[in-house]
């Protein structure tokens, strides 16, 4: 008990020191040693955690997201807010340079704002709160759905269009798409920011970026969240006696998710794969986004093989400090954490939602299993960005807002 407390409080610390405000903005940073921007996924996840020690703070978190909303509906994966420009300036800041505007992105991160604001109504049953936000959020499901789904392929599953949009930068899934054998940092951020470029010529029309194809995959952890996301969005939509809209992200829901098995399960494997966008060819990695429908309420023998054959195997993600983000087995497995993200490490908000698809499907075991290695990981190297999979030793930014998403779970 006394350890559950203890944990709270330092993962209170950790939301509190990381908050930038002013009249106009209320934003947590993912991590003061390196990221001092507002991003998208990071901010939901906070709100969720401000949840429970301060659910103003979450409203505001979430308010701040939507302010910097499209007129279209899309929201920007990072929002540059007055006081965090340049307030550290690092040597990767030419990267976020080159947006059509100049206070946000132009790409978006996975969509969980609707269970961030599922859960911040939750905690607060806030009913004015929640019509505040309800057309912002069905303008944005809506601008996914027609966008990155109707406009791309149209079978009901949506396409990311940079890596960054994964929220998985550099999954080793991505090397496939572009052939590439070994990803060096500065290649990689040339190469990514290239693609910036060359939608900024087309003036970011899907149509156009289509054409180009660059980079359009169906990735699976992105659409599991999205799948779930149009089921917390029918909820939603309930609760305010909106019974069409409701009706109409079951409808979206059902149709995505029927596409995701039969596009991206592979029977030889047992795993789901993310798919090229317009071939829908398999890109062949077992990475820890084909773990991600876990979350969904699929076929269940699907699940069951998808938990003994690769989770709780060995050889893949079954390490000391699970769930890694790439498979052991995998040539591409760098346990050690670097420069090029997502090639190894275990990371807490893939493995917030695995204990999560783990605890409704009835492997609650499993799923605390998992959560007593994350308090470990935590106990060892504090709040970290990832962590070491053999060690748990920490890798990358310091006090790193996401990783308090264990207070979740306990
Ligand atoms: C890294 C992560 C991304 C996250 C950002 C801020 O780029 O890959 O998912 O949103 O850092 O924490």
């Amino acid at each position: 008990m006394n350890d559950i407390i203890n944990l709270q409080e330092r993962a209170r610390k950790v939301l509190e020191g990381n908050v930038f405000s002013s009249e106009t903005f209320f934003y947590t940073c993912p991590s003061l040693d390196q990221y001092t921007h507002q991003w998208l996924w990071d901010s939901c996840f906070h709100a969720i955690i401000w949840s429970y020690f301060n659910p103003e703070n979450a409203k505001k978190e979430l308010l701040s997201l939507i302010k910097k909303q499209f007129d279209n509906g899309m929201l920007p994966h990072m929002c540059y807010w007055k006081s965090a420009v340049g307030l550290i300036p690092r040597i990767g800041d030419f990267l976020f340079k080159n947006w059509p505007e100049k206070d946000r992105s132009r790409i978006t991160q996975p969509p969980l704002i609707a269970q961030a604001v599922e859960k911040v109504y939750a905690q607060t049953q806030d009913q004015a709160f929640l019509e505040r936000m309800i057309i912002p959020l069905q303008k944005y499901y809506d601008w996914l759905h027609t966008e990155r789904n109707e406009k791309v392929s149209g079978d009901g599953l949506v396409s990311i269009i940079h890596p960054w949009e994964s929220g998985m930068d550099l999954l080793p899934i991505w090397d496939h798409i572009h052939k590439i054998k070994r990803l060096f940092t500065i290649r990689t951020a040339l190469w990514l920011n290239k693609i910036i470029k060359k939608y900024n010529q087309v003036n970011w029309e899907i149509a156009k970026i289509r054409e180009l194809d660059l980079f359009l995959v169906k990735d699976v952890s992105f659409n599991a969240i999205y799948l779930l996301n149009l089921q917390v969005m029918a909820n939603l939509c309930g609760l305010l006696d909106q019974k069409e809209k409701k009706e109409i992200y079951l409808q979206r829901a059902e149709e995505g998710k029927k596409t995701l098995l039969e596009k991206c399960w592979d029977e030889e494997t047992g795993f789901f794969h993310s798919i090229h966008a317009l071939s829908d060819q398999k890109l062949p990695e077992i990475t820890i986004s084909g773990l991600f429908p876990l979350i969904l309420d699929l076929d269940t023998q699907k699940l069951d093989r998808l938990v003994k054959a690769h989770l709780l195997n060995e050889k893949e993600f079954w390490l000391p400090y699970p769930v890694p983000s790439v498979a052991k087995s995998s040539p591409y497995f760098t346990p050690k954490g670097g420069t090029l993200l997502w090639r190894g490490p275990t990371w807490f908000s893939p493995n917030w939602y695995i204990v999560k698809g783990l605890q409704s499907n009835g492997y609650e075991d499993i799923a605390q299993e998992i959560i007593t290695k994350m308090i470990e990981m935590v106990h060892i190297s504090g709040f970290r960005e990832q962590y070491d999979p053999f060690t748990a030793k920490g890798y990358g930014a310091r006090n790193f807002g996401w990783s308090t998403l264990l207070i979740d779970l306990l």
